[in-house]
């Protein structure tokens, strides 16, 4: 095994080899680990700082051993420590002494630095992925919804009609902007750091931008104190990651609450639902609901790095192996969650008639009487006060807005004519014809830029 401790006259305690070993958690980074290495022998090589001969054996070397891990033939113990010991002492073991040639002009600080990189640049490019398969599950329900009318809320209070599709639309939006943060994230991670050595960079002829080429950076990082002890890109993915969360939870709870018997818009596919142990009767939006809890988790992730890197002095700090726990975390929640929630979306069958009735019931219409009470010249805040006063009435006589006699509404206002009746949820939809207002002509609008969007991959 590779010796780190040839200065020490005692051994490490089981206790702090044990604690200190982050091999069980790092161990997922092996893929990158040799990917690096791979480059680092090619570059000593090429720059004569080793032989073309020991490039060539630490090369071989590194690729056998990638094939004996991915063949479970490599059993991984504590005392390894991290995943860059384990790889350094199997070269060692499997080629000899020139195996400990590959440490040359290299730390596991920066090595590290870089494994977590490549890590993040495929997280990114997954999580891209799976959030375009969410983007186009929300644009086929759109489509199929561009009809369906529905109470739109505030304060979860009918408050105007919206067609469905626009609701949905509004998430495909949310999750636009999270593939915009994932790709701005993924600029300041797309940063080569190796050949910043421990902290003060190398004294060896090294070539760093052929390593970026090789391992397909687009820069080479500029310090090497800051290059070795930079996590700021995983704290951009962990954030990145937490928004989109709070996006997908508050879509998680939009499909509870339509779910339920109360609203009864939605029912989700038998696959995605779970039963009750003790109440038949039930069909539970587990899915759902686990989407919004673990949103909690990936915020506490990126909260536990923001407090383990905060006044760390320069450069790497123990402290910072502690990133990567959270790191796996946050992306195996965030990637399982999209795909089973895009398998969700995909498999809503929605309530048409239910969503119509709840836009019938109450006065979701109040809005547009007063409107209409405006283009007849009278002032917003009158004519506020008037369908407040009118509504008040009608809920009194339990009647709808439309049971309403002319001689009743006339108390109200002379300026109550017979084209009141030319009020509808159709008509109230149609005015609202602004750019990303809810009318037919800008949902069709926006759902064709979305496919468009959506196209691009
Ligand atoms: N396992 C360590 C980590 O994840 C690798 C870097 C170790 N460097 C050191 N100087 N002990 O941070």
């Amino acid at each position: 095994m590779a010796n780190i401790r040839s200065r020490f006259k005692k051994p490490a305690d089981k206790s702090v080899v044990a604690y200190s070993a982050s091999i069980p958690v790092d161990w997922r980074l092996y893929k990158y680990d040799i990917a690096g290495s791979i480059a680092h022998a090619g570059m000593l090589a090429k720059q004569g700082i080793i032989s073309d001969q020991d490039g060539e054996t630490i090369t071989w070397g590194l690729v056998s051993i990638r094939e004996e891990i991915e063949q479970g033939k490599l059993e991984i113990k504590p005392e390894m420590e991290d995943v860059h010991m384990a790889i350094e002492s199997w070269l060692i073991e499997k080629v000899g002494e020139v195996g400990g040639k590959l440490h040359t002009a290299r730390s596991r600080n920066d090595q590290v630095a870089m494994d977590l990189r490549l890590f993040i640049k495929e997280a990114i490019s997954n999580g891209i992925t799976g959030l375009r398969g969410l983007q186009r599950a929300l644009i086929e329900l759109a489509d199929a919804n561009k009809d369906t009318v529905m109470p739109g809320y505030t304060h979860l209070q009918s408050a105007q009609p919206v067609l469905m599709a626009h609701h949905f639309l509004a998430y495909f939006e949310m999750f636009q902007r999270d593939i915009a943060r994932f790709n701005d994230c993924l600029k300041r991670t797309d940063v080569m750091p190796l050949g910043s050595g421990a902290l003060a960079g190398v004294g060896y002829n090294v070539d760093r931008d052929f390593l970026a080429r090789e391992l397909g950076f687009s820069q080479i990082s500029q310090n090497s104190l800051d290059a070795v002890s930079d996590r700021d890109f995983v704290l951009d993915y962990e954030a990145a990651a937490g928004v989109c969360m709070m996006h997908i939870s508050r879509l998680a709870e939009e499909i509870v609450l339509w779910s339920s018997a109360e609203f009864d818009f939605i029912e989700i596919d038998e696959a995605y639902t779970t039963g009750s142990s003790i109440m038949p009767q039930k069909r539970n939006p587990d899915v759902a609901e686990l989407a919004r809890g673990k949103t909690g988790r990936v915020y506490g992730n990126l909260m536990a790095l923001l407090t383990a890197m905060k006044a760390l002095p320069l450069a790497y700090n123990r402290d910072m192996q502690e990133d990567k726990h959270g790191l796996f975390d946050t992306v195996d929640t965030l990637l399982s969650t999209l795909e089973v929630f895009t398998g969700m979306m995909k498999t809503l069958k929605i309530k048409v008639e239910n969503t119509r009735k709840a836009v019938e019931r109450g006065y979701i219409l109040a809005t547009d009487l007063a409107d209409y009470l405006v283009k007849k010249g009278e002032a917003f805040r009158t004519a506020y006060d008037i369908i407040a006063r009118l509504v008040s009435y009608a809920e009194e006589k339990g009647k709808s807005f439309e049971q309403l006699k002319m001689s009743e509404l006339k108390g109200f206002s002379p300026l109550f004519g017979r084209d009141v009746h030319k009020i509808t949820i159709a008509s109230s939809l149609a005015a609202r014809d602004t750019i990303g207002g809810t009318s037919p002509n800008q949902v069709a609008r926006a759902l064709a830029a979305a496919k468009k969007i959506a196209e691009q991959g």
